[in-house]
């Protein structure tokens, strides 16, 4: 495994420790080798020496007494190898060149190379090419050559597709994981076997028996210390045609005919294709964006997304979107889906919320129902709860709003982990199904490339326009109001 970025952020945080947890789970080969591959001057030991002490502070992250498995960690360093290059230099890739056959030699590799490109997205395309004009993407003699590459994957649908043109000038589709980390949670992935892998909920998962879906991913994080990312970025490019677009295909699609990665990819596609095209007629009435305020999570004061460290003091960047969009297929026609995400909110919650149409007819003329709610609850507190009305015991015919619960860690325990166990692994034993596709990720951008545009031709006048720590803008439960609804609150 060769990571480019090997000195950086992302691999301390969560390349690394993720193969400490596969090495733990003993789910690497003994063939198995990293190359750190790094601009930064650094010795391999002084290298080595800072993954260490990452790892310790991973493990001891959710349990201050926990401890390093010390044989497993010291099968794994010494399995890493590190390499002073500079990306932009072609001999850089031939010193690469050289450590990878030496290393071959050494650890019986058989040859088979992942590349992981954990580095700033500006270096995706030309690493790539690097890496295909050194030779290293050959697959011959049964050896493979697998390409890792990041989020953002482009920042609007033309430089997506200028990125996937490049790449597969240089590589095969097979070879290329485009990672969404989303698609690393368990809870994500359970999405599949809930909805496929259970009989019962099928039949009532459409349009005769849902009203609306609401998609939440909220987090009560600001902008930390990514500012200058985060301006040219905003809320609607780093979660929509990604994270949000990843909860939305998998309680939309329909069932794929196997668990093959085309399969799974393919159904995917033609979901998110069927979403209904916003017009600049629309976009006003389905797309609201917001900024936050100073304000406070809990009892913490948060100062403004504008008072926030590299971010301009009149930024109009967006910190909050919310949509509502339709699904022009026959299972999803007259649903509305409803997704927002945003910083500086209440709390930090992902959630799937399916609400269920009333009875057609009601018995109890005194009392308001208890609507059908099915939540899936994506983090924290993982779990899947279905909300139905009970009759409150007594002589009056009461109805109660009562919660049947399912949670994650009550049935199998919680481990640490970081969500990128499971994408390595599936990238070593080269099953896909967990990534992004080239056509998924463009029609992802393309929906809401419309929103994107006319946002850019009509900077935002009223921001801040939330404080931090609330729900989220008047103006996105304004959205639902208009269709006779309301948001669930973020609690
Ligand atoms: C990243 C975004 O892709 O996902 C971040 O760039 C965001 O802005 C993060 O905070 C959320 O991921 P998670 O796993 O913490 O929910």
């Amino acid at each position: 495994m060769v990571i480019f970025g090997g000195a950086g952020d992302l691999t301390k945080r969560l390349v690394v420790p993720s193969l400490y947890n596969l090495a733990c789970s003993d789910l690497l080969p003994e063939g198995f080798a990293i190359v750190g591959f790094d601009l930064a001057d650094v010795a391999e030991d002084a290298w080595k020496k800072t993954l260490t002490d990452m790892v310790d502070q991973f493990v001891k992250a959710s349990d201050a007494n926990a401890e390093v498995d010390q044989d497993r960690w010291k099968w794994l360093t010494d399995r890493m190898f590190y390499v002073q290059g500079d990306l932009t230099n072609p001999e850089s890739y031939q010193k690469l060149k050289e450590k990878l056959t030496e290393v071959d030699g050494s650890h019986h590799t058989g040859g088979n190379y992942l590349f992981y490109l954990a580095v700033v997205d500006r270096f995706f395309g030309s690493t790539v090419e690097q890496i295909g004009k050194a030779g290293l993407a050959i697959e011959d003699k049964g050896a493979w050559r697998r390409v890792v590459i990041e989020k953002p994957f482009g920042h609007d649908l033309a430089s997506a597709k200028a990125l996937n043109k490049q790449i597969l000038s240089f590589l095969d589709e097979t070879q290329i994981y485009r990672i969404d980390h989303f698609l690393g949670k368990e809870t994500v992935q359970n999405l599949l076997m809930f909805r496929f892998a259970n009989g019962m909920f099928e039949p009532i998962w459409n349009r005769d028996r849902i009203d609306h879906v609401q998609i939440t991913v909220a987090e009560s994080i600001g902008v930390e210390q990514r500012g200058r990312f985060y301006e040219k970025t905003g809320a609607m490019r780093d979660m929509v045609p990604n994270h949000v677009f990843q909860l939305l295909a998998f309680t939309a699609m329909e069932a794929p005919n196997s668990l093959s990665a085309d399969a799974v990819r393919s159904e995917k596609a033609k979901v998110i294709e069927a979403i209904r095209e916003l017009g600049p007629e629309d976009i006003p009435l389905c797309a609201v964006r917001g900024q936050y305020d100073k304000g406070a999570i809990g009892d913490k004061p948060a100062v403004a997304y504008r008072e926030e460290p590299d971010v301009a003091p009149d930024s109009t960047t967006e910190t909050y979107v919310a949509m509502k969009l339709n699904i022009d297929n026959w299972r999803w026609h007259g649903v509305p889906f409803y997704i927002r995400t945003g910083k500086r909110l209440h709390m930090r919650k992902t959630q799937i919320a399916i609400r269920f149409k009333e009875t057609p007819v009601t018995l109890l003329k005194d009392t308001s129902l208890a609507p059908n709610w099915l939540l899936i609850r994506v983090q924290p507190d993982e779990g899947i709860a279905l909300e139905f009305g009970a009759k409150i015991p007594g002589p009056d015919m009461k109805l109660g709003k009562v919660k049947m619960e399912f949670k994650y860690e009550d049935y199998f325990g919680t481990k640490p982990s970081t969500g990128y166990e499971t994408l390595i692994f599936d990238v070593m034993i080269g099953d896909a199904t967990l990534f992004q596709r080239a056509d998924n990720i463009e029609g992802a951008w393309a929906t809401v490339q419309p929103v994107l545009d006319f946002w850019g031709n009509n900077p935002a006048k009223t921001f801040p326009n939330y404080i931090a720590g609330c729900y989220g803008p008047q103006a996105a439960d304004a959205m639902l109001q208009r269709d006779g609804r309301s948001w669930r609150p973020i609690t």
